[in-house]
């Protein structure tokens, strides 16, 4: 599940509520994430590993950040889409760090295109997850990101990224038919939302076109869509490699899934581990 920046076309008539497009999509995100993708302990382990802190890119509504912060580590979240940040920036309000002294969370949050990030400071993980990199505008940007997480390390620190590797059985069902993802209650809003998707695959680029439909029924029966469009640019395990190690970073292990299980075939994901030297 992939869920990026691009603006959601709104159906919606302006007489229906204030709630911009940009803001409902920001929610179907956390909707999405009932879904839970396991990789918090990932990150939970290499900020206890490095001792932090933590640089997030494309941190999104903070779903990492926030529990990162929470256990103690001082965290700078960047995301170029204002409406997840002011969802991590509600979740981070009243939450206090964990262990005997609970003070305020150390939670930066940074709204900015994360391909030209340029901070003063250097972090011990510094981290793109589940698949934001593929969100990017094609192999140039995801090149930036690697080298925006290599600049932003201190010597020894650890990079992570992880994305999504289809097999070719995936890739075929990205046909362009419609798929019914989920249908499930917003607890925000007590709506009955419908989430299908469509994805095509096209070989000649390497991306995969996804198109996302929101179907949402209110108490009173209104019926709302909500379209978006995203672009996915799927990158192997030779080009993140060869990306990483031109960044200066130097790898450390590929792992084919959350738990580190070692890269082979039949696995689902590359979460690429390394180093600044
Ligand atoms: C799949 S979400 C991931 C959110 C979060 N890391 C998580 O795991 O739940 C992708 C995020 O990437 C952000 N994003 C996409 N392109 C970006 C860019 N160029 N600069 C900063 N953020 C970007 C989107 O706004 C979105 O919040």
């Amino acid at each position: 599940m992939v869920e990026p920046s691009a603006e959601g076309a709104d159906h919606e008539t302006a007489a229906a509520g204030p709630e911009t497009a940009a803001a409902r999509m920001a929610r179907y995100y956390d909707l999405d994430l009932l879904d839970d993708p396991g990789d918090l302990d990932l990150y939970l382990a290499m900020a206890e590993r490095t001792g932090g802190p933590v640089l997030e890119l494309a941190a999104g509504s903070g779903r990492l950040a926030v529990p990162l912060a929470r256990a103690g580590y001082a965290v700078t979240a960047v995301d170029n889409d204002a409406q997840m940040l002011h969802r991590a920036s509600k979740a981070c309000a009243g939450a206090r760090a964990s262990g005997r002294r609970r003070t305020a969370l150390d939670l930066e949050l940074i709204e900015a295109d994360l391909t030209t990030l340029s901070l003063d400071a250097r972090y011990g993980l510094a981290f793109i997850a589940l698949n934001s990199l593929l969100l990017l505008d094609g192999a140039d940007a995801q090149r930036r990101a690697m080298q925006v997480l290599a600049d932003h390390l201190r010597p020894g620190g650890v990079a992570v990224v992880d994305v999504v590797l289809p097999d070719a059985t995936e890739l075929s069902a990205y046909d362009g038919r419609l798929v019914l993802d989920w249908m499930r209650e917003d607890p925000e809003t007590g709506d009955h939302v419908t989430k299908l998707s469509s994805a095509r695959h096209d070989a000649t680029h390497a991306t995969v076109a996804l198109t996302t439909l929101y179907d949402t029924v209110s108490a009173t029966g209104a019926l709302r869509r909500t379209t978006r469009f995203d672009l996915l640019s799927l990158r192997s395990v030779s080009e993140l490699v060869r990306d990483a190690t031109d960044s200066g970073l130097e790898i450390e292990s590929l792992a084919g899934d959350h738990q580190l299980t070692p890269l082979g075939p039949g696995s689902e994901r590359i979460v690429l581990i390394a180093v600044s030297v």
